[in-house]
Order: C-alpha cells, then structure tokens, then sequence
C-alpha cells in the first residue's frame, strides 16, 4: 500500500462526507498565499474534532497553535451562541492570517486569539480564573508538549477532553534514542500518561492526505 492509496481514500471520503465549504477553500488559499506551511488539519481529521467538540456540548474551547485558523474554524462552528474558543498563536503573521480568516469565516466575534508564546499566555489564562475548558487541542511545537499538556489538565475539568496533535512523527515516536527534540517531547508527554490516574488516553496512528501521523486523545476523570 502507498502514499498514493491513502490519498484516494481521503480523497473519496471527503468528497462524500465532508461538505464542500467554500469558506474554508478560500481560508486555504488565503494561508497558502500567506505563506503559511501547509500542515493544517486534513477536512476529515478536522470534522472529527468538530465531533468531539460537539459531543462535548462545550462552550468553552482552547486551542494552542493557531496557525492560520483552519482548525480554530471548525472548532469555532461547533460552539453555542455565548460559545468561546481561546486560541494562542505564537508567529505574529500566522495570527494576523488567521485574523481575517476568522472574519472571512463569521466567526471572530466566538474568538479570543491570543498572540503570544503558550508558555506564557497559558499561565495568564489561568490567573484570570475563567470557566474550565471543555475540549483543548495541542497543535504547536511538539517539543513543548508535555507544558502544554500540564496546563491543559490545569485548565479543565472532569470529563474534558485533551486532543494532542501529531504524536506519530513518521514512527520516530517509537524510536528511543532519537536525538530529535520534538520526538522526545512526544515521548516523554506519551510516557507521562502510564499511570496518570487522573486521565484515560489513547492515541491512533492515521494515514491520508496528511500522510502518516496520528493524534492522542486524553479524558479527564
Ligand atoms: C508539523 C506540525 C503540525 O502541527 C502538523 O500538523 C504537521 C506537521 C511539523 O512540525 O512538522
Ligand atoms: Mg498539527
């Protein structure tokens, strides 16, 4: 099996079970354009995290890396009215990108996007002592996972969901003595979980247009 299969059948799951949107083709475009790298959730992966938000009935959301708002988006769409997605976003032109494209999508005024470096917006969100998080989605720098992770379980309550992007790393996650940074943050945020009481985790490799990777999905107990 190649690349190429698994291309087609992201392909043709799409195309039957994710709506064309031409909202978010142009919000695509738009980040092209910007320059922005093109490692945004595929449209399946990120209807799947619109689920779970869903599933949630969460009214309270935070992402951590905003790239240029194609996930914040689906989240976003998933909120009631009053609903709010917090999102924190590290490049100031990634921000700015992902400004419009909230805008360009009606859903800024459900947006609080946070320009900053998580390891020290994160702290901030907690000393203003709002609500718990309902679901949280790490997808910035995987070598800061494991910080991420810690003031993800800060923020959030029994029953929350924690959705960490990207653990797979071309399979280098399994591989010990890698010398790459973001693998061994992977790990060590993978390695963490065994006998954590206050969670449940799993984690699934994928494959698609996004090629091989996968992602950890942690609940709060
Ligand atoms: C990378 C980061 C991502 O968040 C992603 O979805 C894919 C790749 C990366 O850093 O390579
Ligand atoms: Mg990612």
């Amino acid at each position: 099996m190649t690349e190429e299969t698994w291309i087609a059948v992201d392909r043709f799951f799409c195309d039957h079970l994710v709506p064309s949107d031409e909202v978010l083709d142009a919000v695509l475009e738009e980040s092209a354009a910007a320059g922005l790298p093109d490692i945004q959730l595929a449209p399946n992966q990120a209807a799947l995290l619109q689920m779970l938000a869903r599933l949630q009935g969460a009214s309270r959301l935070l992402e951590i890396g905003t790239l240029g708002g194609y996930s914040g988006i689906w989240l976003a769409r998933a909120l009631p009215e009053g609903g709010r997605l917090v999102t924190v976003e590290a490049n100031p032109h990634h921000a700015e990108v992902a400004r419009r494209n909230f805008e360009r999508a009606d859903v800024l005024h459900k947006v609080d996007l946070r320009l900053g470096p998580a390891a020290d917006v994160l702290p901030a969100i907690a000393r203003e002592g709002g609500d718990p998080f309902d679901l949280v989605f790490i997808d910035a720098d995987k070598r800061s996972i494991p910080l991420y992770f810690d003031w993800a379980l800060r923020l959030t309550r029994p029953g929350s969901l924690i959705i960490v992007d990207n653990v797979v790393r071309r399979g280098e996650v399994a591989v010990a003595s890698s010398a790459n940074e973001d693998v061994q943050g992977v790990r060590r945020f993978i390695q963490s979980l065994k006998g954590d009481d206050r969670v449940q985790a799993t984690a699934l490799q994928t494959v698609g247009t996004k090629g091989y990777d996968g992602f950890a999905i942690v609940q709060v107990l």
